[in-house]
């Protein structure tokens, strides 16, 4: 089968390649997905930078481990193995997986559910892990309810259209950040008001919670948004190639309470409830991913580039 090839750590055009592998075969518990659709994220591009390097402790010293990337897909089961209970062949499903960048994928029964019925493939391909993200930092991290307040920086971004269509969800005021060219696709995902990150640092106050996805604004500057007692959400970081802004996290967490600000890290978990829950949402129509592009699989390289580069409004998917 064709599949996306990944030897070694670099830029993507450098170290991507397509291959002819096996096909892969399937264990207990497992299903064969035929792939339609893989989605393509920030966190590809990290993963075949091999940045931050503390990740590679993780992922491969020297190498990755996995040798295909790609995370999340949608497509169709083509067999199940032993024991396998909740999917059979022909089904249609969504999920999370090691290796989506290729025809035919092994994946865990319990990592893929009945994709949603009003979604193609390649829309669907694009929630399982933005949408996690989105979802456990609006809903468990920030615990956003009615009324709350709520600014979210990188909002425009894979993970950003999915935070502001579940705090306006939740019940929040939504004061949306991203560049002013995707300021109108942000208003239109239901952001009360859109802010671009040119203008400057945020001036506006009386957050109850930040979800600070991209830009990090300095310490300071969020405890000037915020009410006291507030709440930043921290899931995405910028700057310094061995820990990406993680760093930040620590340091916030002991500037918090001077600060009298709550902090929260978030490490997103894949949860297949999480998954079942996004697929409800999205058939209620209260959230709708926003697919901009889809590539061919030998264009996986330029995919995970033109994500990177901001080029994409919203997200994008490779289509083995
Ligand atoms: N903690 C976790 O579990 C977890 C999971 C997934 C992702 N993440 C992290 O979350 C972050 C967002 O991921 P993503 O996949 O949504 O990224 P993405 O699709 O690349 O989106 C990036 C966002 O940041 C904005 N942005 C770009 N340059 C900026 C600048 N100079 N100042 C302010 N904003 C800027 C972009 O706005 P424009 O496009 O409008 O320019 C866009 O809204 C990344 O750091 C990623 O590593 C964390």
């Amino acid at each position: 089968m064709r599949a996306i090839i990944q030897d070694s750590y670099g830029a993507p055009e450098d170290v991507l390649r397509v291959a002819e592998i096996e096909k892969p075969a399937i264990g207990d518990g497992e299903v064969l997905v035929h792939v339609r659709a893989a989605a393509v994220t920030g966190t590809d591009w990290h993963l075949l930078r091999g940045l931050p390097y503390a990740a590679r402790l993780v992922v491969g010293l020297r190498r990755p481990r996995n040798r295909v990337p790609g995370l999340e897909l949608a497509g169709t089961v083509q067999a199940v193995g032993p024991g396998v209970t909740t999917v059979e062949v022909g089904d249609e499903v969504f999920g999370w997986c090691d290796g989506a960048f290729c025809e035919y994928v092994a994946v865990p029964e319990n990592q893929v559910t009945a994709k949603p019925s009003n979604l193609t493939p390649e829309q669907a391909a694009a929630v399982p892990i933005a949408g996690f993200t989105a979802l456990q930092a609006v809903r468990d991290k920030g615990r956003v309810g009615t009324g709350d307040k709520v600014l979210i920086t990188g909002a425009s971004g894979c993970v950003g259209t999915y935070a502001v269509q579940l705090a306006k969800h939740y019940g929040a005021e939504v004061t949306a950040v991203c560049s002013a060219g995707k300021a109108a696709m942000v208003r239109d995902l239901g952001a009360d008001h859109v802010l671009d990150y040119a203008a400057g640092p945020v001036t506006a106050t009386g957050f109850d919670v930040v979800v600070d996805l991209y830009g990090n604004p300095p310490l300071r500057t969020l405890k000037r948004v915020l009410k006291p007692g507030g709440t930043v959400v921290l899931v995405g970081g910028t700057g310094g190639r061995w820990l990406m802004g993680m760093d930040r996290w620590v340091r916030a967490a002991f500037a918090a309470p001077f600060l009298r600000i709550k902090t929260r890290p978030l490490v997103h978990k894949d949860r297949l409830d999480d998954l079942v829950l996004l697929r409800e949402l999205i058939e209620a129509g209260a959230v709708t991913p926003v697919l901009d592009r889809t590539y061919p699989l030998a264009e996986a390289a330029a995919a995970v580039e033109d994500v990177r580069q901001g080029r994409v409004r919203g997200q994008a998917v490779v289509t083995p």
